[in-house]
């Protein structure tokens, strides 16, 4: 089996040749294999893999106690679809016992469900309609979210109402904040923010953005809405609210709570959750929620996190690819920034201050994206997407990203970005 005729017969089959928008990228490989931190394509390549299918893999690919976990209880049980299951009570204790803001917690498939939910349940909650959000961030597929930085539907088809209900604020613009709160806060049913900006690299809330956007949604009575799908389970065990010391009244989390099977979850206040029972007057519902094996793989995976030094080493990994990488650019002179947190990491081709969607027009697009396919032929695997994070997990040892850096250095040299003297232009 060979990528190319793959991905031929892929387009002849499946419109454009992927299931989802964001997975058509070049080169266009077919993945075959995963284990731990590598990734083997079709054609007999093996790579380093950052990209971690946007994040799910937190502690590597086709880990062996997740996936024993997840065979054992579906050779048990696969799906009743009637009341409530026993391992889906262990997860939601779990989270209730791990995440500040969760008091209750619903299960669904996805992170689009689950800041659907969430948005629904604040427009119940204050009888309001609009939903404030934050260029460069994204919380999914649906209608309420699906804008671009100038507040436009980004899909065909996409309610003009809808979209119309949504103001697109810049990140860290606390006063603007404010001044849209001034405006329209008898209005604004809910704000959704990533807690780190990690759908444009890794944009760092500023001191105080996140205590302010707690302190003006609490003073009128919007819902605050963590999008914790990214954050969650990959930077703490309580997301990054834990860290930050900043309770949301909801929070959205997926990806890595279940190291790769399609799990996801909108938790927080009693009061407001328990909204969506079916005692309640918002509708949430869903064939495959709470999906045993899945929520098997979630259990698993919390467990693996639960022990003493996943978050250090986690933290070290990151570390040394993003101090890794700053030193290289600074040898080389490239203006780039290494830029991360936890087992996060991106390269920006850029310098400067860097808090918003606006700040990240500056990158070098071009050179972005010669750097990542230099990496990926050289067998790394960082999404071949300007901007886009790259990821370690427990899988990957200090010597990968040794290599990693090494590949790094070369790729950069090679990318044009140098002057001829040896420094960057
Ligand atoms: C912060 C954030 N929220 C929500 C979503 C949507 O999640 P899903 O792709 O599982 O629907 C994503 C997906 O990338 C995300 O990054």
């Amino acid at each position: 089996m060979i990528s190319e005729p793959l991905a031929v017969e892929a387009a002849r089959y499946i419109p454009g040749g992927v299931s989802s928008a964001y997975r058509r990228v070049e080169p266009n490989l077919v993945f075959t294999r995963a284990a731990g931190a590598c990734l083997h394509d079709a054609d007999g390549n093996c790579y380093i893999d950052y990209h971690a299918a946007f994040g799910p893999a937190l502690l590597g690919h086709c880990h062996p106690e997740v996936n024993r976990r997840v065979a054992d209880t579906i050779g048990e049980i696969d799906l009743a679809g009637a009341g409530p299951g026993e391992l889906e009570v262990a997860l939601a204790r779990k989270l209730v016992e791990h995440v500040p803001s969760a008091e209750r917690v619903l299960f669904c498939n996805s992170g689009s469900e689950a800041t659907m939910h969430a948005i629904r349940l604040a427009r119940a909650a204050t009888g309001r309609r609009k939903v404030v959000m934050f260029q460069g961030c994204y919380h999914g597929w649906h209608d309420a979210v699906l804008v671009d930085a100038d507040g436009r539907p980004r899909s065909a088809g996409a309610h003009p109402s809808v979209a119309a209900d949504t103001i697109a604020l810049r990140y860290n613009d606390l006063d603007a904040v404010r001044d849209a709160v001034e405006r329209a806060g008898g209005e604004i049913a809910a704000v959704i923010v990533e807690p780190v900006a990690h759908n444009m690299g890794v944009v760092l809330p500023r001191e105080g953005f996140l205590r302010g956007l707690r302190e003006t949604t609490a003073a009128h009575g919007i819902v605050l809405i963590f999008d914790e799908v990214v954050t969650g389970f990959r930077h703490g065990l309580g997301g990054y609210q834990a860290i930050a010391g900043v309770t949301p009244d909801l929070t959205t989390l997926g990806k890595a709570i279940a190291n790769g099977f399609p799990l996801a979850a909108l938790c927080g206040r009693a009061d407001l959750m328990d909204r969506c029972g079916p005692d309640g007057d918002v509708f949430v519902a869903g064939t495959f929620n709470a999906h045993p094996g899945s929520v098997a793989a979630a259990l698993a995976t919390i467990g693996i996190l639960e022990q003493p030094g996943s978050y250090e080493m986690l933290f070290s990994l990151g570390e040394q690819m993003r101090s890794g990488l700053a030193g290289i650019v600074e040898r080389l002179g490239i203006e780039a920034t290494a830029a991360g947190f936890g087992s996060i990491f991106v390269l920006y081709f850029l310098s400067g201050t860097i808090e918003n969607y606006d700040d990240l027009r500056r990158n070098d697009v071009d050179l972005d994206w010669r750097f990542r396919r230099g990496m990926i032929e050289r067998g790394h695997y960082l999404l071949p997407v300007p901007l886009k994070r790259g990821h370690v997990s427990l899988a990957h040892t200090e010597s990968d990203i040794d290599a990693t850096l090494e590949a790094a250095e070369r790729a950069l040299q090679e990318s044009g970005a140098m002057r001829a003297d040896g420094a960057g232009e």
